[in-house]
């Protein structure tokens, strides 16, 4: 009985043990597509489609547009963690799930000044 429960345990940590692999690394695979539905709430700070603001200093608000998606999640994981502190992207970042995260990165780094929906201000 005590050997199974340990089993349990074990497995356990072995499954969050791969749920810490694939934030770190990129077993999650971010769809961009999936992406560009979730980004909704970002666009108010970080950018409206078609729109550049042309005093971006002002907003002091970082282009997410053609961003490394490493980077992206990254910046992500930290707020959701409290590693970086921002309040508002603190609790915007502990509502996304570590696929919301990756999908989300991989939408910004696929965008380019040229793109269509470009989230880019
Ligand atoms: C209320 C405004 C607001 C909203 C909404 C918002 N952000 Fe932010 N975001 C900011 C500000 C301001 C910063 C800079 C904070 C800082 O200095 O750490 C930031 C920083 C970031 C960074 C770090 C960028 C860098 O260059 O370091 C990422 C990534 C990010 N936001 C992603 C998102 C995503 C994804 C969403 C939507 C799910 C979102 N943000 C929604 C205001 C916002």
């Amino acid at each position: 009985m005590k050997k199974i429960v340990g089993k349990r345990v074990m497995l356990g940590v072995v499954t969050a043990l791969a749920g810490f692999a694939a934030t770190a690394h990129a077993d999650v695979v971010g769809d961009a597509k999936a992406g560009q539905g979730k980004v909704a709430m970002c666009i108010g700070c970080h950018g409206i489609p078609d729109y550049r603001t042309a005093y971006p200093e002002v907003y002091h608000v970082p282009i997410l547009g053609g961003q490394n998606a490493q980077y992206i999640q990254n910046a992500l994981h930290g707020y959701k963690k409290g590693d970086r502190h921002f309040e508002t992207m603190h609790a915007i970042a502990t509502t996304l799930t570590d696929q919301d995260i990756a999908d989300i990165a991989a939408y910004y780094a696929s965008q380019t000044a040229t793109s269509k929906n470009n989230p880019e201000k």
